[in-house]
């Protein structure tokens, strides 16, 4: 949650720039705002003239993005129906039921173990909040999604859905999951006007998401050790409404994106003043 850097330069100024767009605000709801990526990508969305509703499971934290940028928030949990229901709800309430975006960052990694001592809980628990969860939300959104005429789909997916790792193999599985999910998604909605957009970043170093994965900081802090410049959560937002922002008739369908010390997700230039 630091300050953000300049943002990419572009043509890609959202309702400014767009005639598709109106004159009326787009409305998005951000998933996994609790934290890095989500949070920022509900700050920079809100900065830039959208109606975000934020969405995570941890009330506090998104009481604090509310209170610093004046989203709307709700807690929900991507793995249950029940709470994706009230997800719907909001939405309707909200923006009466028309919404031109949803944003997919809620997920992340468990564990490191390799496939031969593969923890089948954790590989389940990926399996639940990066792919079942992403293809939840977005089939109880979806309706508002076409409801307003000019919509996007955009998923975090990861590196990790194109590049195996050692130690790599359950979160490795997952984002490819959600890969094809994207992918399948837009041949099936091809010919609506919904992009489907799949931004795939390399080493972002976040708060969290390390620390999750591994379950003590300073394991999580080594996997950054001697990379000067990882990716930061603003960066992600900034790609993110940079495709969002593109006029509707472009679709940056898979943006890659690494900091410039990582070649690949296991080849990684450390101690080098990159
Ligand atoms: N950091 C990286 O190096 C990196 C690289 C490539 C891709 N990614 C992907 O980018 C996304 C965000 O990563 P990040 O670095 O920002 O990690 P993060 O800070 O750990 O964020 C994960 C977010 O997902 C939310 N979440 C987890 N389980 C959820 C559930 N069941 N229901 C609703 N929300 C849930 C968390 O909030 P609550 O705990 O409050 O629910 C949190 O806001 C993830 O999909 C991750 O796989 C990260």
């Amino acid at each position: 949650m630091t300050a953000s850097p300049a943002p990419i330069p572009s043509g890609a100024s959202t309702s400014a720039s767009d005639p598709s767009a109106g004159t009326a605000a787009l409305t998005a709801v951000v998933t996994g705002a609790s934290s890095g990526i989500g949070w920022a990508t509900a700050q920079r969305l809100v900065t830039e003239g959208w109606r975000v509703l934020a969405v995570a499971r941890r009330e506090d934290r998104l009481e604090q993005l509310a209170a610093e940028t004046g989203c709307e928030v709700l807690a929900v949990d991507v793995t249950s129906d029940d709470s994706v229901d009230a997800l719907v709800r909001r939405v309707g309430e909200l923006f009466d039921g028309t919404l031109n975006a949803v944003v997919h960052v809620a997920g992340g990694a468990l564990g490191v173990e390799t496939a031969a001592d593969a923890d089948l809980g954790k590989w389940q628990r990926m399996y639940e909040i990066n792919v079942l969860g992403a293809v939840r939300v977005t089939r109880a959104l979806l309706p508002a999604v076409r409801a307003s005429g000019r919509g996007d789909l955009l998923f975090v997916t990861s590196i990790a859905a194109q590049e195996a790792y050692p130690g790599g193999s359950g979160y490795n599985a997952a984002k490819a999951g959600e890969h094809m999910l994207a992918a399948a998604l837009r041949l099936e909605l091809n010919g609506e006007p919904i992009r489907v957009i799949e931004v795939a970043p390399g080493m972002v170093r976040t708060e969290e998401f390390s620390l999750v994965r591994l379950g003590d900081q300073d394991a999580a802090d080594k996997v950054y050790d001697g990379v000067e410049n990882p990716l930061t959560a603003q960066d992600c937002a900034d790609v993110i409404s940079y495709a969002l922002g593109a006029p509707h008739h472009v679709n940056l369908d898979l943006i890659t994106v690494r900091p410039l010390a990582q070649a690949a997700a296991h080849r990684v230039a450390r101690h080098q003043g990159v």
